[in-house]
């Protein structure tokens, strides 16, 4: 039983919250603001933000691309751990809740480092490939819709440089993934990636129980 994962009980989680979080004032506002929302479930929590940030830093990232931004909290992260000039690549299809996080970055004082593209992800992805940015960005996060992450973890692969890492949302699904008799499309699309990606040369891995489950994949 030690060596496997703690399970976060309410204390720990507010322990953690109140011990080792830190965001500035927009970030909060904007999860406050996003609360409000019947879709607010779909948000990363604010210590996976923080871990991203942390990330983003760590690899002196100065170029990121990120799949579905909802109401921006994400983007905001990894926007604030770029450096001046640095550039933050976001896909989504949603005006309404992408509008949120655009007021919010402004006020964060990043929006000039975040490029959104409103349109379905995949002919995004393909475009920055046929403008000739393969190999050119240092991080991306895929957070959007589960029947297309094998799709964009294939754009990804070839958008990051060797070294450049990837950041896949939602792998655990609540612990569906585990429970074969759930044969729901977006539980297998995910189980299914989780398997290729275990097996996958191409890439070093590890899969972290950290909200709903994120694996990155570190290219080789
Ligand atoms: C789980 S939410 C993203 C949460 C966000 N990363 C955050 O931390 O707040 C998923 C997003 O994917 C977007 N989405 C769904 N299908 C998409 C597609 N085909 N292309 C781009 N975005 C898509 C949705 O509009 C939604 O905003």
């Amino acid at each position: 039983m030690s060596s496997r994962t703690l399970n976060v009980t309410d204390r720990i989680y507010d322990y953690l919250t109140t011990h080792a979080l830190r965001e500035n004032d927009a970030q909060k506002r904007l999860r406050m603001e996003t609360a409000k929302l019947p879709m607010a479930r779909m948000q990363i929590s604010p210590e996976q933000g923080q871990f991203m940030s942390l990330l983003v830093r760590l690899m002196g990232a100065k170029k990121t691309l990120e799949v579905g931004v909802f109401t921006g909290y994400s983007s905001l992260c990894i926007a604030l751990a770029l450096p001046e000039g640095g550039k933050h690549v976001a896909c989504d299809v949603s005006e309404e809740w992408t509008s949120i996080g655009r007021r919010f970055w402004q006020e964060a004082g990043v929006a000039s480092k975040i490029d959104l593209h409103l349109a379905p992800a995949l002919p995004t992805l393909d475009a920055l490939l046929a403008n000739g940015e393969a190999g050119t960005f240092d991080f991306a996060f895929i957070d959007a819709d589960k029947l297309g992450y094998d799709a964009y973890y294939e754009c990804a692969l070839k958008l990051v440089r060797p070294g450049g890492l990837i950041a896949i949302d939602n792998v655990l699904w609540g612990g569906s993934v585990a429970d074969l008799s759930d044969q729901d499309a977006d539980t297998r699309a995910i189980r299914e990636l989780n398997d290729k990606i275990h097996q996958d040369p191409r890439v070093e891995m590890s899969l972290l129980p950290i909200g709903d489950g994120v694996t990155l994949a570190l290219k080789r």
